[in-house]
């Protein structure tokens, strides 16, 4: 019983350290539909000046995320699409497009 419960633990902690951001990426791809008309349903874009998103770094994603959120960054449109996300949607939809390959 001891073994098992320290067995847990090892695993919850390798998880834990595996990645600075925990999205659920299926929660993510039910959030990304207003997102696929420009970054594409499978988060590769069909116009030049729409970014891939796909198998881009989570962390990445997330940041560049909230920072168009918060101002940080400027984007007249990506603010817009990102004003209503939730801390949680944020981290969903980079595990969800950090997820997808690129190819
Ligand atoms: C109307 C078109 C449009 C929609 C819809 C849209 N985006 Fe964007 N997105 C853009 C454009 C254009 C840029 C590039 C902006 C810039 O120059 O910083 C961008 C940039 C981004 C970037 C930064 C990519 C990078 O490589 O730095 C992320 C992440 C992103 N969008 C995520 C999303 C998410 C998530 C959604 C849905 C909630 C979404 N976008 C909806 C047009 C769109």
């Amino acid at each position: 019983m001891k073994k098992i419960l320290i067995a847990a633990a090892a695993v919850a902690l390798a998880g834990a350290m595996g990645s600075a951001v925990a999205g659920d990426a299926a929660a993510g791809k039910a959030k990304s539909a207003t997102c696929a008309g420009c970054h594409g349903p499978q988060g590769v874009s069909m116009v030049p000046t729409y970014p891939n998103l796909a198998g881009q770094k989570e962390a990445y994603l997330a940041k560049a995320i909230r920072d168009y959120k918060s101002g940080t960054r400027t984007d007249a449109t990506m603010k817009a699409m990102t004003a209503a996300l939730s801390d949680a949607d944020v981290d969903n939809l980079a595990a969800y497009y950090a997820s997808l390959s690129c190819k």
